[in-house]
């Protein structure tokens, strides 16, 4: 299938600051010079934020991983996973419609989102609430025919129950997901011949789950506790508000003609700093004398220590006179590094390769 970016696209993207912050978390997963390894998690986050991807999400995301926009773009246009035309606000509905749904009646349950929706896969209903599309097995093969609906599963589906449940959806309602026929998980549909103590009071674990938390058709917004970075042993930092920041670093990185950029977006070696915190320490306009080899701190590499010799850092002893002012503004401003400085103490580290050349 031709997976091509929607032609009316917005002008520009931001994650909301819980979501921003949780982006920069991901980094800190990867070694240095790796964090291209993140775009996934990345753009789907954008993608549970606004529902669709985007070409300026898209390319935000690429920025922040200092990879160029095409190669963000082939991801994006390879995964069926990420939906790059506006999906229903209330809910996009995936049918499977593979051997063991099709032959249960997936054809059916297509002909209600023909009927409910829209004509077409992938086009709004009338009112934008919702939209559709056919996929391939989604794996809850036993309980077919069965629907992806935002993050849960809908089992055991009938055309007259799914009419209902979208009926419900649009009212506002968000029906239990799971099996719809009186089911409790995946047994056979006589009733276990095995292992029959299903102590779940009436919903198996991951229907209780989101019941209990309640997102099924909700998106991310930033609003959910916690996000945890637990690499990191710490909650993200939670947004103030669910509003979305001011950075828009891809609207700094022009296209060309053919709709992509020739930059490699080295966002890292330009990024502009978004914050005031902390004091920026003083820079050299050249090293004095030969510059130190800054790959020995341990965590620097090639890309890294290109990215301060770009900002003025040179030599060990710079590093070593760095104040905790100093060093929360370097920490907030290595973007696609933030943190850095503290959490591998280049500090402690930078002084003992002034003195004497070993970390
Ligand atoms: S065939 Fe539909 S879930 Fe596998």
């Amino acid at each position: 299938m031709l997976r091509r970016l929607h032609p009316d696209q917005p002008k520009s993207f931001a994650f909301t600051p819980a979501n921003q912050a949780w982006a920069e978390a991901q980094l800190t997963k990867y070694p240095e010079g790796r964090q291209a390894s993140a775009i996934i998690p990345l753009l789907w986050r954008a993608q549970e934020q606004e529902g669709w991807l985007t070409r300026a999400a898209i390319e935000h995301v690429a920025t922040m991983l200092g990879m160029a926009y095409i190669r963000a773009l082939e991801v994006a246009t390879f995964y069926f996973m990420f939906q790059l035309q506006p999906v229903g606000s209330v809910a996009h509905i995936q049918i499977c419609g593979t051997t063991s749904c099709m032959i249960c009646g997936a054809e059916k349950l297509i002909e209600v989102c023909k009927q409910k929706i829209a004509p077409r896969p992938h086009m709004l209903s009338s009112d934008g609430k919702f939209s559709w599309e056919e996929v391939e097995c989604l794996g809850a093969c036993t309980n077919a025919p069965m629907a992806q609906i935002g993050k849960d599963y809908y089992e055991d589906l009938t055309a007259e129950g799914f009419g209902k449940m979208l009926d419900e959806m649009a009212a506002g309602k968000v029906p239990a997901p799971g099996p719809q026929n009186g089911r409790f998980s995946c047994e056979p549909l006589g009733g276990p011949t095995t292992l029959k103590d299903m102590s779940g009071e009436g919903q198996n674990g991951s229907v209780a789950l989101a019941t209990r938390i309640g997102d099924t058709l909700k998106r991310i917004d930033g609003t959910e506790v916690p996000l945890i970075a637990p690499w990191q042993g710490k909650p993200a930092p939670q947004a103030a508000t669910g509003k979305a920041t001011e950075a828009k670093p891809a609207a700094a990185l022009p296209a060309d003609t053919t709709g992509i950029s020739k930059q490699e977006a080295p966002a890292i070696s330009t990024a502009k700093p978004d914050t005031e915190t902390g004091t920026k320490p003083q820079m050299l306009e050249q090293a004095k004398g030969a510059a130190d080899d800054l790959k020995k701190i341990k965590g620097v590499g090639p890309k890294l220590e290109a990215t301060l010799n770009a900002m003025g850092v040179f030599h060990f002893w710079q590093v070593a006179a760095w104040g905790p002012q100093d060093v929360a503004w370097m920490d907030e401003n290595l973007e696609g590094f933030r943190g850095r400085v503290s959490r591998d103490e280049w500090v402690a580290q930078a002084k003992a390769l002034a003195g004497n050349g070993a970390a």
